[in-house]
């Protein structure tokens, strides 16, 4: 890879110098207390930002968080985001209450050598990600403008064509943070040549979302194993009736197709569990798939399906895992999640956990992050990553 690292910025000294660093300080709130609900990929950036702080470097955070329309929105400051952030350094970080208004200039201009600032969300700004280059470029020239030197260590982004993302790269000298390092290496070793059986498990809600995905690995896998809402649509295009579950109708086609080329290679729920409604405390009960009542919606994959799935990794040598099993949040149909992710565990195989919710399954159901090989902060990125696509972010670095 012809990118250069943050080690080399580091060996050119960065004391007295402002870095700007692309972070992804994207994290889950709490919806009815605003409190962050997982702090994984706060941590995931500690290496590079401790590294920059230690070396004396004038520090200058920027992320996005959440999805505002280009405009402020308190809802998605950062301000909490701070201040869990200046726990873990264990040092304060100065926020600023705009990304490149007054505030932000007055904060960035006050910093002492091996402190830190974080801008206010990028989104908050329409420039961020705008389809229109002039636009973009406007924005990214007063982002640059704060920064001597530019790290990306936004893995969760870099399949974004934003301006902090791909544009503030073409302006100053750039380089990969310790994370973005780490994430490529791990994901170039599942498309390079994995160590065989290959084994992929899929869950998550839709399968439009995952559509590209499934293409691009089902040549290079042994075995797919699908869970999550998205098994219902395929157990559909086998002809089984799913009563209120999630459907995609639009795709039920598409999907027999896969099942049609997949060789086999595809293994679906056997049994699920099926609820009267979307609802902690709704009655549920396991059914054999053929049997999901025409009011009922599966909400989970069954014991059964565990061990079934459990037997496919138990013989895996390399294993990839994006996306629920079902809706582990509810403590009744979070069997499956966690069973599926205890095998992965037990598994004699390199183990990669992709994605942000995969990643906070992980930790909500108090599994061991050391058993797993990797674990990725990136959802989006690391399915683009394996379909092949090139990303933004990483192409930025590359030049
Ligand atoms: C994510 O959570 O997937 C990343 O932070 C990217 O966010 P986005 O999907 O809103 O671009
Ligand atoms: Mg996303």
């Amino acid at each position: 890879m012809s990118i250069r690292t943050l080690d080399d910025l580091l060996a050119e000294g960065v004391s007295g110098r402002r870095v700007l660093v692309r972070a992804d300080l994207n994290v889950p709130l709490d919806k009815q207390t605003g409190a962050i609900s997982d702090d994984g990929r706060i941590r995931a950036v500690l290496p590079t930002l401790g590294a920059l702080v230690e070396a004396g470097a004038k520090v200058v955070v920027c992320s996005h968080l959440g999805r505002p329309k280009g405009a402020p929105d308190p809802q998605f400051s950062l301000g909490p985001v701070a201040g869990r952030l200046g726990e873990l350094l264990g040092a304060p970080v100065h926020i600023a209450t705009d990304t490149v208004g007054e505030s932000a200039r007055s904060t960035v201009a006050d910093l002492a050598d091996g402190q830190v600032a974080l801008l206010e969300n990028l989104r908050f700004n329409a420039g961020e990600t705008s389809k229109d280059e002039a636009e973009r470029g406007a924005f990214a020239d007063q982002l640059a403008a704060f920064g001597d030197a530019y790290v990306d260590d936004a893995f969760g982004a870099v399949h974004r064509k934003h301006a902090s993302v791909f544009d503030v790269p073409a302006r100053l000298p750039h380089v990969a943070g310790r994370l973005v390092l780490r994430e490529v290496e791990v994901l170039s070793k599942l498309t390079a040549d994995p160590e065989r059986p290959y084994v992929v498990v899929l869950g998550g809600s839709k399968v439009s979302d995952k559509l590209a995905v499934i293409e691009a690995l089902l040549p290079t896998v042994d075995r797919l194993l699908i869970g999550g809402g998205m098994c219902f649509t395929f157990l559909k295009a086998q002809g089984l009736e799913v009563g209120t579950s999630l459907l995609e109708k639009d795709m039920v086609e598409t999907c027999r197709n896969l099942l049609e080329r997949a060789d086999g290679k595809i293994l679906l729920p056997v049994d699920v569990v099926v609820a009267d409604a979307f609802a902690p405390d709704a009655a549920h009960d396991t059914v054999r798939v053929d049997g999901i009542p025409s009011h009922r919606l599966g909400l989970d994959v069954g014991p059964e399906t565990v061990a079934g799935f459990s037997a496919a990794l138990s013989q895996a040598k390399t294993i990839f895992w994006n996306g629920p099993m079902g809706v582990f949040e509810m403590a009744a149909f979070a069997a499956g999640t966690r069973g599926i992710a205890e095998a992965i565990t037990k598994a004699d195989a390199f183990s990669v956990v992709g994605g942000g919710d995969s990643a906070a399954a992980v930790r909500a159901l108090g599994l061991d992050e050391s058993s797993f090989g990797h674990i990725s902060t990136g959802g989006g990125a690391s399915l683009e990553y394996l379909e092949g696509k090139t990303l933004p972010g990483i192409a930025a670095l590359e030049n």
